[in-house]
């Protein structure tokens, strides 16, 4: 890790363990170390570290490249009307998203204005389709990356972020490695390719109208170019003297926004430093949590590792599990035709990838609420039930609960329930499609409802929260990743982000 500027809270406990004298067992119960005898034996067997982040070359937040990425990360001025940042839906302090089920991106009534109130102008729906992955921790990943991994590395090496091998992206064939993409690059560069690109996200209705994806990123890199604050920028992230038309090109902001992100490791979880030998780490309760969720289904737990997997707490693979649709869907098969979502077949073109999207992480996940690649589950217990019951819980969801109007966001939307019309009937077609493969025996991590009481719910919530690294939580120990607010930025574009009582975040 290395790139963090706090002090361990495990290390503080084992030293108040060591002062005060105590031995692991004179102040537990015998219940309790059988709990951690059976847990430690699972964790055994899954060969977990509790630190997913350790042999990575990863940078770190003071490195020149990194920081040029952060000021390009927060600029307006990538976006095509200048009214949209990456920042604006990866901002720290909202869990590296946005708190929102769905994004709003250009077009924002207050383009300053991040998380909750955030709202279109017109009916002040969102009109992005999925929900914003936190970029925390983005450099662990090193298969795919998207919900509908869209992005993917073509070797899938282990331990190296996608730079051993060539990587498919939207501008490549399904399977083929996007030429424009240089080996050696990082899965976390080549997405960052795309944002600037998409209407809804960054680029607006006008900019480039019918150009291609390249016009695009030269005409921002142009745009950039034009600004002797940004060369000087440049010069100094990428240790050069070169000039602005060499040195500011699309690849190298995609590199430099890519550095950025990779270097926010947040991975010091109570759950590491139990698994690292602090007993005193977890609670009971998470400790039960713990055991249900790393046994298997044929062991009588819950099964959630089959999936959950690793100590990145992701198979990076894709899976029918029908959480509820919240909106109205990025589209049926490649194109955006059709107002259901159909995940991964729309890239691989293969119905059997129906309604699968890819197993996210679990770190942090305290700070990344509402859930789901729609957003539409507001709390960790939502989560948890619904493996109880997929087709009940989405039942209840819509005809009980308000659908997508019960979520945070929607709250204050006027005409809240006319607005996606298709969304209760195209989540069903996903249970369906989640029951039939259980049938041909194609759901084989989540071949069955589980049954869980009360106090198993909380204990996997509890176990859950014990995922999240404090970090996330603080803004003092964010600092490093958050630009200088009373700065403007090289272009004086820089979003200095407000919540919706005005405080900066
Ligand atoms: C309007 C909101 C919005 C803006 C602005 C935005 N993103 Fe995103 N981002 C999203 C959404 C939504 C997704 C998921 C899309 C999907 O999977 O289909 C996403 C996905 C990602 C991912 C993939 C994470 C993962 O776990 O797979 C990364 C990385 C990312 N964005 C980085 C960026 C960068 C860099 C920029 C600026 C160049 C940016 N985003 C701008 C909304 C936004
Ligand atoms: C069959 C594989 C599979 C199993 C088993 C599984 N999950 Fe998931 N999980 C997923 C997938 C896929 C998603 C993403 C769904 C989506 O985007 O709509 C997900 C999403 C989640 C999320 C929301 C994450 C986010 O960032 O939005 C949580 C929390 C979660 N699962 C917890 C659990 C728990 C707890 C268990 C055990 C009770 C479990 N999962 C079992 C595959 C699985």
């Amino acid at each position: 890790m290395g790139s963090r500027f706090k002090v361990k809270t495990s290390a503080i406990m084992m030293a108040a363990l060591v002062l005060s004298g105590c031995s692991n067992n004179s102040s537990s119960s015998s219940e309790e170390s059988e709990t951690d005898t059976t847990l430690q034996a699972l964790i055994s067997d899954a060969n977990l570290t509790g630190d997913p982040s350790t042999n990575r070359d990863l940078p770190d937040i003071t490195d020149l490249k990194a920081q040029l990425g952060m000021k390009l990360f927060y600029t307006k001025g990538l976006g095509g009307d200048e009214d949209s940042a990456c920042v604006t839906c990866h901002h720290p302090m909202l869990g590296g998203g946005d708190d929102l089920s769905l994004p709003v991106g250009v077009n924002a009534v207050d383009e300053d204005l991040l998380g909750l109130g955030r709202v279109h102008d017109g009916d002040g729906a969102p009109n992005v389709p999925r929900n914003a992955p936190t970029v925390f921790n983005l450099g662990l990943w090193d298969q795919v990356l998207f919900h509908d991994s869209r992005v993917e590395s073509i070797g899938k090496e282990s331990g190296v972020n996608g730079a051993s091998s060539g990587i498919r992206t939207p501008d490549s064939a399904f399977g083929t490695a996007d030429t424009n993409v240089q080996t050696g690059q990082t899965l976390a560069a080549a997405q960052a390719r795309f944002p600037v690109t998409s209407n809804e996200e960054m680029r607006g209705n006008t900019f480039e109208a019918g150009n291609d994806n390249d016009a695009v990123r030269s005409a921002l890199a142009a745009r950039l170019q034009g600004d002797a604050d940004w060369l000087t920028e440049f010069q100094t992230g990428f240790s050069s003297t070169a000039d602005a038309t060499t040195l500011i090109t699309y690849d190298n902001i995609a590199e430099a926004l890519g550095e950025y992100e990779r270097s926010m490791v947040f991975t010091d979880t109570p759950w590491g430093d139990y698994v690292s030998g602090d007993s005193s780490a977890l609670t009971e309760e998470q400790k039960q949590g713990a055991i249900l969720f790393l046994t298997s289904r044929e062991d009588g737990g819950a099964g959630c590792s089959g999936c959950h997997s690793s100590d990145f707490f992701t198979d990076e693979s894709h899976h029918v599990v029908a959480f509820p649709l919240a909106g109205n869907g990025k589209g049926n098969i490649n194109d955006e035709a059709g107002n259901d979502d159909f995940g991964r077949e729309r890239e691989t073109g293969d119905a059997a990838d129906r309604y699968k999207f890819r197993t996210p992480t679990l770190l942090n996940i305290s700070a990344t609420a509402p859930y789901g690649h729609t957003g539409s589950y507001q709390t960790l217990e939502d989560v948890v039930r619904h493996y109880t019951g997929p087709r009940n819980r989405v039942t209840e969801y819509f005809d009980d609960n308000g659908g997508w109007c019960q979520l945070t966001q929607f709250s204050t939307i006027a005409g809240c329930a006319a607005l996606y019309p298709d969304a209760r009937t195209n989540s069903l077609l996903a249970i369906s499609k989640l029951e039939s493969d259980r049938l041909a025996g194609e759901s084989e991590e989540f071949a069955e409802d589980l049954t869980l009481s009360d106090d198993q719910v909380n204990q996997l919530v509890a176990f859950l929260e014990a995922l999240t690294d404090p970090c996330v939580e603080d803004r003092a120990c964010l600092d490093a990743w958050i630009p200088d607010t009373s700065d403007a930025g090289p272009d004086g574009l820089q979003l200095n982000a407000r919540d919706s009582d005005g405080e900066l975040l």
